[in-house]
């Protein structure tokens, strides 16, 4: 991180960065049981926002979370604090500390799963989701009144600094903080990112029409606002379009709002490549993987995911079914490891997936297992080292979202991957626009052509296998995070000094002046 740390201090050198996310950058650890210690967050809204926040040096502003509160003596509005994770990186925290009942509503009623299940298309539509006056309370008590408390937040943090502001927030939970800030900041530079997908404008009528209205007035008081790939940029612009009547220009990428321009853009998040082999590397990975090494069988196919509707876990075990039913050769050759983390509990649907997805497991284990062979291995266990170690050695690894803003899994597997491992991978992951034609790609409902396509993958050729892997990871390697930076840092540059725009049209694979002297 050493060259972008150089670069960004050097670019936003007149600006005070302030990002804003509901996450913290880090999570505690319980152990050693005596003392708090904090190690990075997880996530792929970290994963990408901690090179930029140790980059910039900026402050972050996060909400307060169960885990973290008890743990923590402090004041929300207070200073920010300076916390140390376990590698040695530092991040200066600055947290909004909402009443429980607001940050409920605001997190488990309006954001999940509300507006994730709108943006990935989740809802069964014939029968949800049902809106009432509930929802309404939860917009106004939960999800207004924390996006206040962020903007206040961040409006202290730049006051605090002498330097023109910078407001990176982030994300479905805070699209209403750029309205905010810029009220109370008309001349700082403000820019949101979404992490997830940005659906189509018949999808978004979904919600009612205060809330999206209120939403899309929130965002479009930025200067840019950053997006995963090509299609939710146009799913975006179609929406100003469609369902504010607003003038866009899609070959520019701007739209037009209350007498401003702004930019819509795409940002393809990725991982920091050489830190993630080192992690690769680490003894506590190979222990990992020495132990892996004990059990697994001559084929691997492996899925580690947070256990999320959105995931399209279920289908993903149904498919291997088939492939089983359809090829009992397979039969104690192959395993499929599913690593799963549970998430959102507070949610009834996760719940409820939660306990679907370990009886589906259960049954195609007692329909099709032995007493030497069990086909599916499914734990249930956030454990980064182990999920590294699978992903060294996996032979296939499956990435079959419903819909899904990037897909770091996939991004992060074939980076180190020691086997020349194939990627099934579903057409509606943000991931498909840069790994697909490498990829074995897959329509994520048909479980039918995604048995055929773990077949496929198993018996692939060697060489064929290899080749592909190669030709991903090079992707990867190109476009990494310190890539998604630069490439929103120059962004922001070309903003504030037109005379130094570039075009909107530059590919992905064209690295632009800026970018070579970073990637040299
Ligand atoms: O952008 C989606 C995202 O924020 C990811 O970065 C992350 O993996 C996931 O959602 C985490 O969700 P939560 O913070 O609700 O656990």
């Amino acid at each position: 991180m050493l060259a972008i740390e150089q670069y960004t201090r050097r670019l936003l050198k007149d600006f005070h960065p302030i990002v804003a996310a509901n996450r913290p950058p880090v999570d505690v650890a319980h152990e050693p049981a005596d003392r708090t210690r904090f190690v990075r967050g997880a996530g792929g809204l970290v994963t990408g926002l901690s090179g930029l926040a140790l980059a910039t040096g900026a402050v972050w502003v996060a909400s307060v979370r169960d885990g973290l509160e008890g743990e923590l003596e402090f004041d929300g509005g207070g200073e920010p604090m300076m916390l140390e994770t376990t590698d040695g990186s530092r991040f200066q925290v600055s947290w909004v500390n909402p009443p429980r009942l607001a940050y409920d509503l605001y997190y488990n009623t309006i954001a999940n799963p509300l507006l994730w299940f709108v943006q990935h298309y989740l809802w069964n539509l014939a029968e949800a989701p049902v809106l009432d006056d509930s929802t309404h309370l939860a917009w106004n008590e939960g999800y207004r009144r924390v996006n206040q408390m962020f903007a206040q937040q961040v409006v202290r943090e730049a006051r605090r600094g002498r330097k023109r502001p910078l407001v990176l927030s982030h994300d479905y939970h805070l699209y209403l903080v750029p309205r905010l800030v810029r009220r109370e900041l008309p001349d700082a530079v403000l820019q949101h990112f979404v992490h997830i997908p940005w659906p189509t404008p018949q999808y978004w009528k979904v919600l009612p029409s205060y809330m999206r209205e209120e939403i899309m007035d929130g965002l479009l008081a930025a200067d840019i606002i950053g997006l995963q790939t090509h299609s939710d940029v146009r799913n975006f612009l179609l929406t100003c379009e469609e369902n504010m009547g607003l003038p866009v220009d899609f070959r520019q990428q701007t739209a037009f709002y209350r007498g401003r321009t702004i930019w819509v853009r795409r940002y393809p998040i990725s991982i920091d490549v050489r830190e993630f082999e080192r992690t690769a590397a680490s003894p506590m990975v190979e222990r990992a993987e020495r132990e892996i090494l004990r059990w697994r069988p001559e084929q691997l196919i492996y899925r580690v995911d947070r256990m999320d509707l959105s995931k399209n876990i279920i289908r993903g075990f149904f498919a291997y079914e088939r492939l089983l039913h359809a090829h009992p050769e397979w039969r104690g050759r192959v395993v499929f490891w599913a690593l799963l983390q549970k998430t959102r509990q507070d949610v009834p649907q996760y719940r409820e997936y939660a306990r679907q997805v370990v009886q589906v497991a259960r049954v195609i284990n007692q329909r099709l297992g032995s007493d030497s062979w069990q086909p599916i291995r499914l734990e249930l266990r956030d454990d980064m080292s182990r999920a590294v170690a699978g992903y060294k050695q996996f032979d296939v690894l499956l990435v079959n979202p419903i819909y899904d803003g990037m897909n770091l899994v996939a991004k992060e597997g074939i980076t180190v991957n020691r086997r020349g491992g194939a990627l099934v991978l579903s057409e509606n992951a943000g991931t498909h626009e840069e790994l697909g034609e490498w990829a074995i790609t897959i329509n994520p409902f048909d479980v039918d052509a995604t048995a055929q396509a773990l077949h496929r993958a198993l018996l692939m050729d060697p060489v064929e296998r290899h080749a592909r892997a190669e030709k991903m990871r090079a992707v990867v390697q190109q476009n990494d995070v310190a890539r998604w930076i630069s490439a929103q840092l120059q962004d922001i540059r070309d903003l504030v000094e037109p005379s130094a725009a570039r075009r909107p049209e530059v590919g992905l694979h064209e690295p632009v002046p800026l970018e070579r002297e970073l990637l040299r």
